[in-house]
């Protein structure tokens, strides 16, 4: 597995290169720092008057659950979080004219056992293709505040090519849109929706624990097999996550393998075009429809 940190690749061969199970490592950029400082003032005034990385040594999981729920939405819509985006792909060799992306999700990790589920969702080893991403789908990740490795998260690389045993059959992503995605808040002590998990034992070990500055991005497959580190350090982890897919490999259908992916739906209907967030083309679209769509309607960002 190969790790570039601050390649200058063009876009098209790193994107063969992601496919290929390679991880990209991005030095801070101007789009991506104000990305970052967007997310550090909306969940600094959330907490306020408490420091989001300590505010669970006082909070109870209800009240940070109440408070993530009004934040983390916030932030999904906010209009300058998309600006930046765009910002931040253009400057990182993406042609936004052929580059869409979906909304980026704020994410939290709590030290030890405080608030695990629902709202702040501890991941469990898993592929995005596992939840109907498409295979061209491309993960990108950062963090807000400062990491560490007791609290990032990691990629599990032995299971790049090696096929893991998992529910992913009985996952519809427009099944899931329709019931269980907007009661995410009310899952504070235990998460009893129907997620794809594996389902045989994982060897988490040798696992790619990736660590990089406020501002810097990480890329990788959503064909690799990733979890959320259990937060052994004191403070907790606030993150950025978007994923993007790119029009050229959408239609031409290339992308990394699929191994073991069994889900039905897709999630092309996410995605938003880099320059005038308009979605895919209906023929684009049209290629990873199962028909499960009509019976849940498409999602729309
Ligand atoms: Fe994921």
């Amino acid at each position: 597995m190969n790790i570039y940190v601050d390649s200058k690749m063009s876009d098209d061969s790193r994107r063969m290169e992601v496919y290929r199970g390679a991880i990209f490592v991005h030095l801070p950029s101007q789009g991506a720092l104000k990305l970052c400082h967007l997310a550090q003032e909306l969940v600094e005034e959330a907490f306020s008057p408490l420091h989001p990385l300590t505010a669970h040594e006082k909070l109870s999981a209800e009240k940070c659950a109440e408070i993530l729920s009004v934040v983390k939405p916030k932030f999904i819509h906010h209009p300058r979080s998309k600006q930046y985006i765009q910002e931040m792909l253009k400057e990182l060799g993406c042609n936004l004219e052929k580059t869409y992306f979906d909304v980026p999700r704020l994410r939290t990790a709590f030290p030890g056992d405080y608030l695990k589920s629902g709202i702040a969702y501890a991941f469990h080893p898993h592929r995005d293709t596992w939840y109907s991403a498409p295979f061209c789908q491309i993960n990108w990740w950062m963090p807000i505040y400062d990491l560490r490795c007791e609290n990032c998260m990691a990629l599990h690389p032995r299971y790049w090519n090696q096929p893991v045993k998992n529910g992913s059959s009985g996952y519809n992503y427009h099944r899931w849109n329709a019931e269980s995605r907007y009661s995410a808040a009310q899952h504070v002590k235990t998460d009893i929706r129907i997620q794809p998990r594996p389902e045989e034992s994982i060897e988490l070990e040798p696992e790619v624990r990736m660590v990089c500055p406020v501002g810097g991005a990480y890329q990788f497959s959503a064909a690799h097999l990733h979890s959320t580190v259990p937060n052994t350090s004191s403070v907790t982890r606030y993150s950025i996550d978007f994923r993007t897919v790119q029009l050229d490999d959408v239609l031409n259908r290339i992308g990394a393998l699929n191994i073991d992916s069994a889900c039905t739906g897709t999630t092309m209907g996410d995605y938003l075009r880099g320059t005038d967030l308009c979605q895919l083309p209906k023929e684009a679209m049209a290629l990873y429809l199962d028909g499960s769509e009509s019976v849940y309607a498409l999602s729309t960002p």
